[in-house]
């Protein structure tokens, strides 16, 4: 079994992956953000959505959301998170390789650091893809991930996350000559300790646009925040935006 399809990962390290301020953070963002500022009732697909951290403040801003994930117990959770918010998405369990729908959507968002899992790099560009396919002309991906330049700064550098009850440790290493990382977590809980670890490409500005022009997407452009900020030496994030071109 590869590291994602490891449900335990994504729901024995839910309190540091799908934290109430990263739910606060996604509602703000959602509200306020000019990259989130889509059409009115815009059809939006929420790929590999997790628990819904952003699925929910989309649905409550209007969109017709669509949240695809691999794990249908986080979908359970997503779902159930809507309803509390008494908001209406829809959810499908789907691998991200494998799922497109022509035409269905008018914004793709990727959120998170949910890409680069693959251990192929063609799957990776499979996903991007896949969004491309799932455009309608003029509609827009929105990548949000952890960038090499963004890592650069603390990679290495081990991290305690507290959580109720316990802390996870963090640790991570460059691996590949910066191609890639791994992440190795250890949830400590009184006298028990759950160990995970994860491997993810990381990728620079510059190598996540080409991958973004190798699938078909047009005016792409890089911002170094949720807000829509410059990606330049202050950027916290990748956000990386292209669009599928209307026909000539
Ligand atoms: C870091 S979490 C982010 C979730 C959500 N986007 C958010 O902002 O909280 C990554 C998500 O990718 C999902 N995932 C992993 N592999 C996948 C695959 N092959 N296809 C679809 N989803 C996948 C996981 O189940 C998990 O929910």
């Amino acid at each position: 079994m590869s590291w994602y399809e490891d449900l335990n990962l994504w729901s024995g390290f839910s309190e540091v992956l799908f934290t109430p301020e990263r739910e606060r953070l996604a509602a703000d963002v959602v509200a306020t953000s000019p990259l989130f500022a889509f059409a009115p009732e815009s059809r939006v697909l929420d790929q590999c959505c997790g628990v819904g951290v952003y699925t929910v403040p989309l649905a409550r801003h209007g969109y017709q959301v669509t949240g695809v994930d691999l794990h249908p117990e986080l979908l359970d959770r997503a779902a159930a998170a809507c309803a509390d918010a008494e908001v209406k998405a829809s959810f499908l369990q789907v691998d991200a390789r494998e799922y497109s729908s022509p035409d269905a959507f008018d914004v793709v968002v990727n959120m998170h650091t949910s890409f680069g899992y693959f251990e192929d790099p063609e799957d990776n560009l499979q996903v991007l893809r896949n969004a491309h396919r799932s455009l309608s002309p003029g509609g827009r991906l929105i990548v949000d991930l952890l960038s090499k330049e963004t890592y650069a700064s603390w990679a290495g550098t081990p991290k305690i996350v507290d959580v109720p009850g316990g802390m996870v440790v963090m640790r991570d290493r460059i691996l590949d000559d910066w191609a890639r990382y791994r992440t190795e977590w250890t949830l400590v809980r009184g006298n028990v300790a759950e160990h995970t670890s994860l491997t993810c490409y990381v990728y620079s500005a510059a190598e996540l646009r080409s991958m973004f022009e190798q699938a078909g997407f047009e005016e792409i452009e890089c911002f170094g925040d949720l807000n829509g900020g410059p990606y330049d030496g202050a950027a916290t994030r990748l956000i990386v935006r292209g669009t599928k071109a209307r026909p000539a």
